[in-house]
């Protein structure tokens, strides 16, 4: 009686053990749609987040932000241009002027370029019509 007991125990240990395990599986998949990351934060976070900071805020008088930036939610081609080519010369961003100097980020892929450019049009209080990899690579 004792032993049949035991094994009991001992089954449902065993289902209790193997239950949660199945379930944050099932989760794990059904959830895996969810997870909306956009493909150029990583680009931005290895790339541009040095000097234009979390939040795309920038640094005052040295590096613009690029949120709620007119450039950013402004004409492609212009966009496009400074990520391959890199600018430099006076502007004014937000009341704030920079006169810096960007770098050349051609060694991006299109993809990685289109990629960025989205991520920063889809947020930061900006907005514009979709890069595509087409775009970037006709003006490369
Ligand atoms: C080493 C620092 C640095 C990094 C890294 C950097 N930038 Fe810049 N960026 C600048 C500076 C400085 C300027 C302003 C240049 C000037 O004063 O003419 C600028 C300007 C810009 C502008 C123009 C803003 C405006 O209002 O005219 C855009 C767009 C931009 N950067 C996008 C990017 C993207 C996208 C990345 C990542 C792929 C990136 N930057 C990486 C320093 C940097």
């Amino acid at each position: 009686m004792q032993k049949k007991i035991i094994v009991v125990f001992f089954a449902l240990g065993l289902l209790a053990c193997g239950s949660p395990k199945g379930k944050t599986d099932k989760l794990k998949t059904s959830e895996a749609p969810q997870q909306v990351d956009h493909p150029g934060e990583v680009i931005y976070k290895r790339h541009c987040l040095s000097c234009h900071q979390v939040n795309a805020g920038g640094i005052p008088k040295m590096y613009p932000p690029l949120a709620k930036n007119k450039v950013i939610s402004g004409d492609k081609e212009p966009l496009i241009d400074i990520v391959l080519n890199g600018m430099s010369g006076e502007i004014e961003v937000n009341g704030e002027i920079y006169n810096g100097v960007m770098a050349s980020y051609r060694n991006l892929s299109d993809k990685e370029v289109a990629d960025v450019l989205n991520y920063l049009r889809a947020g930061f209080g900006n907005s514009g019509e979709k890069v595509t990899v087409d775009d970037v690579k006709a003006l490369r």
